[in-house]
């Protein structure tokens, strides 16, 4: 079945909030595309002014972390609820900076997971090996140990709606890109993993992107490629380029 293209940015820790506003307007007009779903995924300060700067346009907002719990005493955090009631539609998970950096584990993710189900926010959940297990060959293992783990009770008809992102974390804001084929591998095997956790209409309908200095001199050859749906796109979200992204 055909399956909708997903490219989506994700900003990390950039733009205040009055850049952001300037970025969406530098960005309007170059990232239209009805067949595509075009998402901005924002730091938390800028989620309300992009999505009133992107009113009336083709673009979703989507938010880079939250917390599991609706409200109360947790200091720093961001609710799935306050970021419904902002508008924001979608949601990064398990990114390797969020892995990496800040500790978060699969029992964390899966969790978020099933939380921004639970709330109507879509996650885009993040895979993705190290250079050290890439050079190992085990790096298939992984990613199967981390979907297998960050889905464990997750609906079939939850993952027909979820976006899965393979961000290999040698290739994150690098400039080394995997190859369109090792890409591909890697989306190829999600896939089938999902075929035999739940079953081959559900791997069928589940989106996959390849994230990982993604640019536009190699999206389209990413893009070309049959089980890779999108791409979730640091630097180059950032730039005009993420219009050539949006396009290819
Ligand atoms: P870059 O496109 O900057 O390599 O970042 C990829 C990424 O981590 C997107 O989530």
């Amino acid at each position: 079945m055909a399956r909708r293209r997903i490219i989506a940015g994700n900003w990390k820790m950039n733009k205040t909030p009055s850049e952001a506003v300037a970025l969406c307007a530098e960005l309007k007009d170059l990232v239209k595309n009805d067949d595509v779903d075009v998402v901005y995924c924002v730091p938390a300060i800028d989620i309300v002014p992009v999505v009133e700067a992107v009113k009336g346009t083709n673009v979703h907002v989507g938010a880079e972390n939250f917390y599991i719990v609706d409200s109360g005493a947790f200091t720093g955090e961001i609710s799935a609820p306050m970021l419904k009631d902002a508008g924001v539609e979608y949601v990064i998970i398990g990114h390797s900076e969020r892995r990496d950096i800040f500790g978060e584990n699969d029992i964390l993710i899966n969790q978020k997971v099933k939380k921004a189900f639970a709330s109507g926010l879509t996650p885009i959940l993040c895979c993705g090996e190290s250079l050290a297990l890439r050079k190992a060959d085990t790096y298939k293992e992984w990613i199967e140990r981390q979907i297998t783990w960050d889905l464990d009770g997750v609906t079939a008809d939850q993952v027909k709606k979820l976006v899965i992102a393979y961000e290999p974390i040698w290739a994150i804001g690098t400039g080394e890109t995997a190859t369109a084929d090792q890409a591909q591998e890697v989306c190829g095997l999600i896939r089938s993993l999902i075929a035999k956790l739940y079953d081959q209409a559900t791997a069928d309908e589940v989106r996959i992107q390849y994230g990982g200095s993604m640019n536009a001199g190699n999206a389209a050859e990413l893009l070309s490629k049959p089980d890779i749906d999108g791409g979730l796109i640091g630097g180059a979200s950032l730039k005009p380029d993420f219009g050539k992204i949006v396009n290819a």
